[in-house]
C-alpha cells in the first residue's frame, strides 16, 4: 500500500522559550529535532515520500540546516505551514497524490518515534482504516472548576495519552480536514476530525519514550532516552 508521511513541523515552539531558534531546529546531541523524526521515517520501506511543512519563510533554512546537511534517501519536500497545527495538516494533505493510500502523520516534535513502531503503525491501519498511538495515562486525572476547587476525580482505566503518528486511509482524513475546515471545526489532533465523521479510530500501543518536545526540561529527558537507546545498542 503506497503511504504518504507527512510532518507538521512549522509552529515556532513559544513553551521552549528559545526566541532565537525555533523547535525543529533545536540541537539533540549535536543534530537538529527533525534530524530523527525525518531518519525513523526515512527508514520505512513502505513510506514513498514525505512531505514536511516549516514555517512560511523557513523553507531555504530547512532545506540547509536538515536536508543538506544530513543524508536521507527518500524524497523530501518541504511546503510551507498554516498559522495552526490543523492547518499546517491541511496543507499538507494537499499535497498527497491521489494514488496514495494511507498518510501517516507525525509531528516533527517527536523525535524519539521508532521504526518498529512506525511499522505497528502502518500494519494496524491496513486492517482498521484510521489508527493513533497512545499510551495509558500514568498520573491521576481531575476535573475542576474556575476556582480550582475539584469537581470529580475521573476514572485512569479508560484514558490514553494520545501520542503520533496517526495513520489514516487517504480518503477518511482527507474529507475529515475538508469538512472541519468548511464547519470551522478545530481539534486538539487529526483523530478527533475523523471521529466526528463517525468513524472508528483504533488505538495502537505506543512508546512511553515517544514524548514531545514541548518545555526545555523535555530535551534534557530526550538526551537521556537518546543515551539509554545507544547503551541498549552497545550492550548487544
Ligand atoms: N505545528 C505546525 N504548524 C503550526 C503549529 C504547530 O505544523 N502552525 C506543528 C509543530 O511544529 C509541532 C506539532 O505541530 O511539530 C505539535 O505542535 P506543538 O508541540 O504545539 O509545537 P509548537 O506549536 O511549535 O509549540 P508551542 O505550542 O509551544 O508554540
Ligand atoms: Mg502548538
Amino acid at each position: 500500500m503506497k503511504t504518504i508521511a507527512i510532518v507538521p513541523a512549522a509552529g515556532t515552539g513559544e513553551r521552549m522559550g528559545t526566541n532565537n531558534r525555533k523547535k525543529p531546529y533545536l540541537l539533540l546531541n549535536k543534530r537538529p529535532l527533525l534530524y530523527y523524526t525525518l531518519t525513523a521515517l526515512d527508514s520505512i520501506a513502505s513510506i514513498a515520500q514525505i512531505i514536511v511543512a516549516v514555517a512560511p519563510g523557513d523553507e531555504r533554512f530547512c532545506q540547509q540546516q536538515v536536508l543538506e546537511k544530513f543524508h536521507f534517501n527518500k524524497s523530501i519536500q518541504i511546503i510551507p505551514g498554516g498559522s495552526s497545527r490543523q492547518e499546517s495538516v491541511r496543507r499538507l494533505l494537499e499535497r498527497v497524490p491521489e494514488d496514495t493510500q494511507l498518510v501517516l502523520i507525525h509531528d516533527g516534535a517527536r523525535p524519539l518515534i521508532t521504526p518498529e513502531l512506525l511499522d505497528q503503525a502502518i500494519a494496524e491501519t491496513m486492517v482498521w482504516k484510521a489508527t493513533v498511538l497512545a499510551v495509558p495515562v500514568k498520573d491521576t486525572i481531575k476535573s475542576a472548576n474556575d476556582t480550582l476547587q475539584i469537581e470529580k476525580t475521573i476514572s485512569r482505566e479508560r484514558l490514553w495519552a494520545i501520542q503520533t503518528p496517526q495513520t489514516f486511509e487517504r480518503s477518511v482524513i482527507q474529507e475529515a480536514h475538508q469538512r472541519a475546515s468548511q464547519e470551522g471545526f478545530t481539534g486538539t489532533d487529526d483523530a478527533a476530525l475523523v471521529e466526528r465523521m463517525g468513524v472508528q479510530v483504533k488505538i495502537v500501543m505506543g512508546s512511553y519514550d515517544n514524548i514531545k518536545i514541548t518545555t526545555p526540561e523535555d530535551l534534557i529527558v530526550a538526551e537521556a532516552l537518546l543515551k539509554k537507546r545507544r547503551n541498549n545498542r552497545r550492550d548487544r
